[in-house]
């Protein structure tokens, strides 16, 4: 995995670029929650009222008093309601805000988040296969399910409300400088603690989400895994033994959140006991000044209200950065998986393939999964446009390799593969692609229904023609056989049918495609003798004008083809002869 550490600038502007279609929904949202800052500012209000004004004899505030009739001094029975009144509204205020923000927020970050998720799907399908054969499914799986939630988390639930709480410890400090200077600077004096810890504590909070992520996916990772392979997990009697794998990669991610958790908390407990100390402060000095009668009591409450409140903010940003750090612990992950390029590029203007004539040469071509493990060696051979060509070869000789070439799901290390005379890399992807109709070794099913199954390539086909595809591969007789027909649903990869009955099915796909080059690795090598008798029948009439490189370990399978391919272990020789004999060089 790409894993070079951006530029914490460069990073925050990516996210800015990726919610930036959303701006006037996340705009909409902050100002809403700014509204917060101006309500908050009104909370402590009706306890300075009722003190002063209702149980003292200050004169209410001018503003408060023009919500009253005009009389020369208010009874103190209605100023005691209207505090209580105020109290209420700011209360109602609070809520309402806070109730359109939260739905705000949600619709907000649904929206980005399925826009996001929706990007990095497309680009995990344009990752090559041998991106994901090394790293596994459960990496992108993870990555889609929970780290790309750390976007919408990272602008929704913690940048937003971040900055209103900034906005809010202005305001309070504004206000509370405004009222008495001196012990509003004293209760700042904490804030470089404050400040200089949220430093030191966001570092290691960081590293230790990246460890708690990398640990969660693991863990899934064997979830995945052995319930894939749950047959073998079966029979080879390892239930024990791979709960215990799970169970311990499971105590690791644990015992890893604790000591996430552990930092979270130590971390909270130097704001709380900071904040703490600067209210004690005040209090101490607040109460003399009161005593002196420089202050009212009812602004001594008040001042300790708007305290608690320049706190709060300033306590939920430190919790807020906790979180903010998970979060962007998984959208660095996220990016991470963004920067690997696809290893089968497209090139800038692609040439356009509608119908391919068929003919194909390999011209020296080399080829290695990893470099220390080189399968083909200067391959070279041509197949004239609707030949037939038969591949045979030892197991793990690279004829499946050979055939994914043509497809382009890898590129040759070395030299080139040409469709009707031009290099495999000019042409668009999917148009190259199109031109194949291609039956797997390991078919693939989809846990849909057979009839969606074989109209995989062609969803328009009509019913006619899928059973017409289902019975010239001699699937028909078993679908036939099936309560629900063509209507019966495979399960997971295809999983409630037989090996045999999947062949017939992805056989059945190919025949539906309409494409002039056919791949067959080994089509038979699931069903009996008499059913491939049939299937070597069938394919002969789909071979007719097309060119197929037919991959068998059956001799029996070849008897229609024009040529034999040997492809041998450790020699480089790929050979096309014009007869049926089959050539080892
Ligand atoms: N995704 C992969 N990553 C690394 N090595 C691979 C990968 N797929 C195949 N190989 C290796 O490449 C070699 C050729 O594999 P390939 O599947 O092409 O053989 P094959 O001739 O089709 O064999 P078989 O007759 O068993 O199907 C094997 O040695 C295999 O171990
Ligand atoms: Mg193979």
């Amino acid at each position: 995995m790409a894993a070079s550490k951006p530029h914490p600038f460069a990073f925050y502007l990516r996210i800015a670029r990726l919610v930036k279609p959303f701006w006037s929904h996340i705009a909409a949202f902050g100002l809403l929650s700014l509204l917060a800052t101006p309500l908050a500012l009104l909370v402590p209000l009706p306890l300075k009222i009722a003190v002063d004004s209702c149980l003292g004899s200050i004169p209410l505030p001018h503003m408060v008093s023009a919500l009253l009739p005009a009389t020369a001094r208010p009874a103190r029975a209605s100023v005691l309601f209207l505090a209580a009144g105020l109290l209420v509204a700011v209360a109602l205020l609070s809520q309402l805000q806070s109730m359109a923000a939260s739905l705000l927020g949600a619709y907000t970050g649904e929206k980005l988040l399925l826009a996001f998720r929706g990007e990095l799907f497309r680009h995990m399908q344009r990752l090559s296969l041998l991106f994901h054969d090394s790293k596994g499914t459960a990496e992108s799986l993870y990555r889609l399910q929970y780290d790309a939630a750390a976007l919408q988390s990272v602008t929704i639930e913690n940048l937003i409300p971040f900055l209103s709480s900034a906005l809010t410890v202005v305001g309070m400090l504004y206000v509370t400088l405004r009222m008495t200077w001196q012990l509003a600077l004293l209760a700042l004096a904490v804030c470089p603690v404050l400040l200089l810890s949220g430093r030191r504590f966001r570092q290691g909070m960081r590293q230790k989400s990246r460890e708690v992520k990398a640990l969660e996916k693991s863990a899934l990772a064997i979830v995945h895994e052995v319930l894939q392979g749950l047959r073998i997990v079966k029979s080879f009697v390892k239930e024990g033994s791979e709960e215990e794998r799970f169970v311990r990669c499971s105590a690791e991610g644990t015992r890893a959140r604790l000591r996430l958790a552990f930092i979270q908390g130590q971390y909270g407990l130097v704001i709380g006991l900071t904040a703490a100390v600067g209210t004690a402060a005040v209090l101490v000095v607040g109460v003399g000044e009161v005593q002196a009668g420089a202050l009212t009591l009812g602004n001594l409450l008040l001042l300790m209200g708007y305290l608690a409140q320049l706190y709060e903010p300033l306590k939920s940003m430190a919790k807020k950065s906790a979180s903010l750090q998970t979060s962007l612990a998984g959208v660095e992950r996220v990016f991470a998986l963004l920067d690997e390029n696809p290893e089968v590029p497209e090139k800038p203007n692609p040439r356009p393939l509608a119908r391919s004539s068929g003919e194909i040469e390999y011209r020296e071509v080399s080829f290695a999964y990893t470099s220390d493990r080189p399968v083909l060696h200067e391959v070279s051979f041509q197949i004239a446009a609707g030949k037939s060509v038969g591949i045979v070869g030892e197991t793990g000789a690279g004829k499946t390799t050979l055939a994914s070439l043509l497809l382009r799901f890898y590129d040759p290390t070395e030299g080139q593969i040409l469709l009707d005379g031009v290099d495999l890399r000019e042409y668009r992807l999917a148009d190259l692609r199109n031109q194949f109709a291609s039956v797997p070794q390991e078919p693939v099913l989809f846990s849909t229904t057979i009839a969606e199954n074989i109209a995989y390539a062609r969803p328009d086909a009509s019913m006619q023609e899928v059973a017409a595809a289902a019975k010239a591969a001699y699937a028909d007789e078993f679908i036939a056989r099936l309560p629900q027909g063509f209507d019966t649903r495979v399960g997971e990869r295809g999983m409630c049918l037989s090996g045999g009955e999947r062949q017939r099915i992805s056989l059945a796909r190919a025949f539906l495609k309409d494409a002039p080059l056919l791949i067959l690795d080994e089509p038979t090598s699931a069903v009996d003798v008499g059913t491939e008798a049939a299937i070597v029948d069938a394919m002969a009439r789909l071979m007719r004008g097309r060119t197929t490189l037919l991959i068998s370990h059956r001799q029996k399978v070849f008897v229609n083809c024009d040529l034999m391919l040997t492809v041998g272990k450790d020699r480089p020789i790929v050979e096309a002869s014009d007869s049926l004999a089959i050539v080892c060089t």
